[in-house]
């Protein structure tokens, strides 16, 4: 296997051997790729694709260039779900205690943030004392002991993609649906599941920015799951404005939180439902999503949720008191409006430039090895179809920096749209595919 002749096969529009991708994978892996070469290839695959054939092979190579857990310790069907990454997007903070307090274990492998969108692992670290960095086997003993846990990827596990990752976000590969498919299914397929649920965000602040991208990537997932023998539902879901009302990794955590007191906005608790209701299914826990949202329900209502949450804050060294007790988690040491400039609607929310605003605070990264600010983010008080009134507050900026605050505000009221009659009401959940 030559580098260089299999870039230029891409680059030129041909096809690859699987056992030439294995080799290439397996070499990045070991470092004999350089960083370069796999930028180079991921740009001519960015160009010109991966046939299914192509795809799978380069999917496996990255599922099998480190463990694959094996959790059969645990007897239960095991689900897990992914997002391919919106803004606001805490679901996976409510949905995973959700699940696990209805019986469904939840081994959970997340990321950090990527590009303008959030990441589970950075909202999860603002929650006092919680340890992301756990070894496989305190993983594999929390699944079955708890019902859950919540990991960042590890050396072992799919070492390929956490290469790539890091990678693809510096040099304008990540928008690419091969190379996410295949990212997505070789961590999650490594975790040990025998299921998944995948909430794929479409609009302004996702990814892919039409439902028939969305619609493709997902299936394109949904194909590689079948391939490997294990059951693949999809929501497109939207993100054409964020989701919920709080921006930033300990105010998602505080409306996370609430959601599971049954008090966050209905969009947040919506999808959450959504999302948690297929799972149950896979995991046998329901017969039918009608059945599993009023087991959720009654988790949420009887304590069970919440229990299950501090429960999981505990086992990974997270100080459980902080989900009772907001003042416990990293807060801001002060707050600025954003306001309307006019009288009317909010008719959009270009939500990108939400989550870019929000980096720039320090809610997100810059750079690889950027240090964020756990407290920092927005509260948003109007989104779309809501009635503003000129100086009325649309977004309360948290911050303990001042220097970047007067840019962020602006960002922030570019992307706000306002008209005189309020926008058509967008389904939540767009389609749903198996
Ligand atoms: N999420 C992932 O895990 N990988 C990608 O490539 C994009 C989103």
């Amino acid at each position: 296997m030559q580098p260089y002749e299999l870039i230029k096969a891409k680059r030129d529009g041909g096809k690859l051997d699987p056992s030439d991708i294995q080799a290439f994978i397996q070499a990045y892996t070991a470092g004999t790729v350089a960083d370069y070469q796999m930028a180079a290839m991921c740009m001519a695959i960015f160009f010109k694709g991966l046939d299914s054939r192509e795809l799978g092979a380069w999917a496996r190579a990255m599922l099998h260039s480190g463990e694959v857990l094996d959790l059969s310790d645990t007897p239960a069907i095991k689900v897990d779900k992914h997002s391919t990454g919106g803004v606001g997007d805490k679901v996976s903070l409510s949905l995973a205690p959700l699940a696990a307090a209805c019986g469904v274990p939840v081994p959970m492998i997340s990321g950090r943030g990527l590009g303008h969108t959030g990441g589970t692992l950075d909202k999860l670290e603002s929650i006092p004392g919680f340890n992301v960095n756990l070894s496989t086997a305190d993983y594999r003993r929390l699944v079955r002991e708890v019902g859950c846990c919540l990991i960042g990827q590890t050396a072992q596990v799919a070492p390929a993609d956490k290469k790539l990752y890091a990678l693809r976000d510096v040099t304008a590969t990540v928008d690419c649906i091969p190379l996410i498919a295949s990212s997505i299914m070789s961590k999650k397929l490594a975790e040990g599941i025998d299921a998944l649920v995948l909430d794929v965000k479409v609009g302004s602040g996702a990814f892919m920015k039409t439902v028939d991208d969305a619609r493709v990537l997902a299936r394109t997932m949904i194909g590689l799951g079948a391939e490997m023998n294990r059951k693949v539902v999809a929501l497109l879901t939207d993100m054409d404005q964020p989701l919920g009302r709080q921006v930033g990794n300990a105010l998602e955590v505080r409306e996370a939180v609430d959601m599971l007191r049954g008090e966050a906005p209905d969009d947040y608790t919506e999808i959450t439902y959504a999302l948690t209701a297929e799972m149950l299914v896979l995991g046998k826990k329901a017969a039918t999503v009608e059945e599993a949202r009023g087991m959720l329900r009654r988790s949420v209502e009887d304590g069970s949720a919440i229990k299950k949450l501090k429960e999981i804050v505990q086992s990974q060294g997270g100080d459980p008191r902080s989900i009772d007790d907001y003042s416990l988690l990293p807060t801001a040491k002060a707050t600025a409006d954003v306001v309307a400039p006019r009288d009317g609607f909010v008719t959009g929310i270009h939500t990108e430039g939400v989550g870019l605003a929000a980096v720039a605070l320090g809610a997100g990264r810059q750079r690889v090895d950027s240090k964020i600010d756990p407290a920092v983010g927005f509260t948003l008080l109007k989104k779309v179809g809501d009635t503003v009134k000129q100086g009325e507050p649309l977004v309360q900026v948290h911050y303990n920096d001042a220097g970047p605050v007067e840019g962020v505000k602006a960002r922030l009221l570019a992307a706000y749209q306002f008209g005189d009659r309020a926008p058509a009401a967008r389904p939540l959940v767009l389609e749903r595919l198996e």
